[in-house]
This record gives C-alpha cells, structure tokens and sequence, in this order.
C-alpha cells in the first residue's frame, strides 16, 4: 500500500485574525502566526489549517475572497506568506490553505465586471437570475445566513444568487471558464510548494431543483436553500473535473468541509480514489441544530446521538482509510460547552473529551485554544458580536418574537464567535493576544486559562494533548492508533463512550465516562496495560472497571 505523508500527522487550525497580533493593530497576523511556530512545534503538530488570507473586504471574516492572489493587508503581504510557509518548513510543518471557491466577494474583480452590465463577459461567471413576475426574487430559496438568497441589482433589474451572505455570490460553477480559472489559480498556489487545502462549503457548487420554488414548509416563506444547493446531482463531474486538473498533480492533503454528503457515497467522495483525501463531517457536531438551522429552537440529543453520529462515519473510515478528527473548528461554538455541562467543565472532563475523539480512526484536527481548554465566551449585548451568521440568527429570532434575552442565549451556546475571541496566550491585559484593542472582546477567563499557564502546569490539559499526539505518532501503539480498524464496543450504553481498535492483533480499548457519576463495568476482556488515563489511579480489578466522574482510560486488551 502506498502510505501517504499525513497518515500520522496531526492537523492544528488557525483562525488568523484571533491567533496573535504581531503588530498591535488588534488582529491577528502572519508574522504573528510565525512567531509561534516553536509552540506549535512543540505541541508536536505537522500540519497548520490556515483560515483564510487572501484579500477580502471581511464580511465573512477571509471567506469572502477579493483576490485569490493577493494577502490580505491586515494579516500581512505575500512575502510574509511565502516566510510562513518557509519557517513552516524548516520546523516540518506544512501549510494547507483555505480554499473559497463556491462564492468570491461582491468586491472581487469577476463580480464588479459580471455586475455592470449584462453583456459583461464576466456576466456568467456568477448566477443571475430575472425576477419572477411581480418583481419578486426568482425563488423562495433562503440562504445559511438568513434572508432570501437572491440579491436585486438595479442596473440589470436581475437578482444574483449568494448561498451564503449578500457580498458572497455565488460562482457559476457550470461555466467552463470559471472552472478553468479557479484551477490555474489553486496550481498557482500549490507550485508555491503548500501542503494542500481545506476546501470550503464545496458541497455547494452545483445549484439544483432547476431555480425552482422549494417546497415550503410551514408558514415560513422563505425555505433553506440546502434543499436546492446542497449535494445536488451532477456535483460529482464537477468534483472529478476539479481533482483531475489540481489536486490529482500534487503531493498534498485534502481535506473537504462536505455537509450533506449520503453516508453511501463517502467513499466516493474521500479516499484513495475519492476527490478529496478527507471529508468533515457534521452530522456529531450539528446534533443541536435541527435542519432549518435555526439556532434559538435548539434540537434536543443524547449521548447515543453522538455514538452513533461517530460509529457511522468509523464504519466508513475502516472503508476507506482515514477521515478528519475534529470536535472544534472557527464555525462551532467551543466543545467543552457543548459535550460536557457547564457545571462540570473541568480539567478532568476535557481530558476526557480529547481522549474521546484523538483515538478514532482518522487524522486528528486541533482547532487553536482547544488544547488549552478554551469556553463559550458570553457577551451581554449584540454589538459585542462581529459573526455575520450570529447577527443573522439574532435577528431572525427577534422577528419571530423571540426576547433579546432569548435571542442572546442562543448565541451564548452557538454563535462562531465563540470560537473566535483571541487566543489566550497568558494573564497580562487583553490575554498577551495584542497590546492594542482586540477585534473582538477577549473571553474574561484568560486569567486562567492560557498558555502560559498550561505550559507551567505538568498536569495541563496542553500537556496531555502533546502525550496523546506523542501516543499517537512515537510510541508502540502508533500503528494501531493510526491504522487500526474501528470495532464498535459498548454501543448502546447511555453514558459510557467505548471503542477498540485493532491492528495485526494487538487491540486497545477506550473508554469515556460522559457522566460525573461512577460507572462500573465488566469487560470480557483482559487489560494488559493501561496506555493513558486522565485519573492518577485505575481501579481496575480482573475484568471489573469502576469510572469514576468523567474518567477515559486508554487500555492495551491481551
Ligand atoms: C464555510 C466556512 C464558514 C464560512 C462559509 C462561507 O462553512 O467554514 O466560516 O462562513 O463556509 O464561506
């Protein structure tokens, strides 16, 4: 078998504008992101997920692209990029890039050209429709971010279509020229010698139900537009097409951000022969939200939820090889708020999710903070927050006659934000983030919880990350924790996560109590030793195991 070079690596997300402000303008920046390419080292990642950086107005924050060729001034200049990815490599850390190629910004060069006149030869390059009779947007699609997802141009009395916000239209992926454009500029970017991409919302590309009305459902006008953009048919060719002209040249890991994707087609999708290396799932992040996507009506789940949202995905992944580890990236809110209650978010209780997640078949993916045990952040008001989504959902509930304070709390569990307050690097004044005026407001618990402070610390949650990436790459359980196959173990118990991994015989167990109860159990197996745990003592007696509040235990079976 051919092994690749990310098989063992270990994949750690920056969100650029929150991770450490070389210049105190208040946002993060490249130089910033290099100066702390030792603590990373250190942490032993090899892989660095870049959120966006290139050019934007930032209505999304870099995911509303400008130029595909230019930095954007607030992170830096190309010359800075190119340093990243030069100290990247001197220390084996390999930059992927975020790839923005379902929508650009209103501000890119395409757009202005498509939107002055209608025989612009740029015209098609973005999707535009006539409205319907009465003036109104050519259908009841309604886009992620909320409002219809049809936007009126006076000039041409027609509207654009933006899947995501109004200054995101939507690329016209079903022309050649598009297509053959964002390929010379995704070549471009991996002559530069990067490790690959993350590829955003590519699930969208290809529009479908002909621009027809969605059915409606209830007494909303307005209907989600993943019913019409979301997988449609045909994507496939697209997804081929792209691969065979850009990724398919290169020695590099991709990795496809692909909601929505039929449990059935994965393997089509990710893998050897799959159009991307990877897929992110989000079906056991997204279990609180229902399909409308409407924040304030929060979804009820349980823990089997999440056992079974996972168990799917490993059956797969034993399939096709890998898939992509995460419980945390820039869109969801902190993991430690949403797995674990508030009451008992601990030191013990966040060890206990790493453990849970860092031994699944797949590549494991840090978002920053994560390792160091980073919260919700709440804000009192709604001009605290900068999301584009979290204004969209407040809005939205206030229409519905939902109170501000009702409105407020489900940004308080949901809201992007709450994975984008800067990084807290230690305990002076804004969290060592910036010594100007951060973007957005620091999380108050900096105090505590930062860097410095895990790094001082043995006993950190910071230190365990580096024991489980040391377990996971440098240690005798290295090819069982990277190749093994995925056995299900304990599946219908309500509160204990369980799983085995096997290779060439040798089996390991894991173990979660998602409870703060003690848990006894009977294995029908025997422990030949204990890998990790995050309690200084197992009670571990024959076949009998009690876990105590929140305990994971890692156990090589004989
Ligand atoms: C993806 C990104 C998200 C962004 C959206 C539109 O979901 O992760 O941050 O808002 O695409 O580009």
């Amino acid at each position: 078998m051919n092994k690749k070079w990310w098989e063992k690596s270990i994949v750690y997300q920056i969100y650029p504008k929150s991770f450490y402000d070389s210049d105190n303008d208040g946002i993060g920046d490249l130089k910033g992101i290099i100066s702390k390419l030792d603590y990373l080292k250190d942490l032993g990642i090899d892989v660095i997920w870049l959120s966006p950086v290139y050019k934007s107005p930032m209505a999304d924050n870099g995911y509303d692209v400008s130029d595909y060729y230019d930095i954007e001034k607030q992170f830096g200049s190309m010359e800075d990029m190119n340093a990243l990815i030069e100290e990247g490599k001197k220390r084996n850390i390999k930059i992927i890039m975020d790839l923005v190629i379902n929508h650009t910004s209103d501000e890119h060069a395409w757009f202005i050209e498509s939107k002055a006149s209608k025989d612009s030869p740029k015209r098609d390059y973005y999707i535009w429709r006539d409205p319907k009779e009465d003036g109104s947007q050519p259908n009841n699609w309604e886009s992620i971010f909320g409002g219809s997802a049809w936007k009126y141009d006076e000039v041409s009395n027609q509207y654009y279509l933006h899947v995501f916000a109004e200054k995101q239209p939507d690329l016209n992926w079903e022309n050649p020229k598009v297509r053959k454009d964002l390929y010379q500029m995704i070549n471009y970017w991996l002559d530069k010698g990067i490790g690959g991409f993350r590829v955003d919302a590519i699930t969208y590309i290809k529009k479908g139900n002909d621009f027809k009305d969605l059915k409606p459902n209830g007494k909303e006008k307005l209907v989600h537009v993943n019913g019409a953009c979301l997988n449609q048919e045909g994507i496939e060719e697209f997804l081929a097409e792209l691969k065979e002209n850009t990724f398919a040249k290169y020695d590099i890991l991709t990795v496809a951000e692909a909601p929505g994707v039929p449990k059935e087609k994965l393997s089509r999708y990710a893998g050897k022969d799959g159009f991307f290396d990877l897929l992110f799932e989000f079906e056991h992040v997204d279990l609180d939200i229902n399909a409308d996507g409407k924040w304030y009506k929060p979804r009820k789940w349980t823990i089997l939820d999440f056992k079974s949202a996972i168990k799917k995905s490993q059956e797969v992944y034993n399939e096709i090889g890998f898939g992509a580890l995460y419980l945390e990236n820039h869109d969801q809110p902190r993991s430690l708020n949403k797995f674990i209650k508030e009451e008992d978010i601990s030191l013990v209780s966040a060890k206990m999710l790493a453990v849970t997640y860092f031994f699944l078949k797949g590549i494991p993916f840090i978002y920053q903070g994560q390792e160091i045990g980073m919260t919700n952040v709440k804000y009192e008001s709604i001009e605290d927050y900068d999301d584009i989504a979290s204004i969209g959902q407040y809005k939205d509930a206030l229409s519905e006659g939902y109170s501000k304070e009702e409105a407020l709390a489900a940004l308080h569990r949901r809201s992007r934000d709450n994975a984008r307050t800067p990084m807290q690097w230690d305990n002076s004044e804004n969290a060592g983030f910036t010594k100007g005026k951060p973007w957005l407001k620091v999380n108050p618990n900096y105090k505590d919880i930062n860097v410095e402070a895990n790094l001082k610390n043995e006993n950190s949650l910071l230190n365990f990350y580096k024991n489980l990436i040391r377990l996971r790459k440098f240690s005798k359980y290295t090819d069982v924790i990277v190749y093994g196959k995925y056995i299900k173990f304990l599946e219908e118990h309500g509160d204990v996560f369980g799983y085995i991994r096997e290779y060439n015989g040798k089996q390991i167990l894991i173990l979660s109590n998602f409870t703060d109860k003690n848990i006894q159990l009977k294995l029908d197996y025997n422990v030949r030793e204990v890998i990790i745990s995050n309690y200084e003592n197992i009670d571990l007696n024959n076949k009998n195991i009690e876990l105590k509040a929140y305990e994971a235990v890692v156990l090589e079976l004989v």
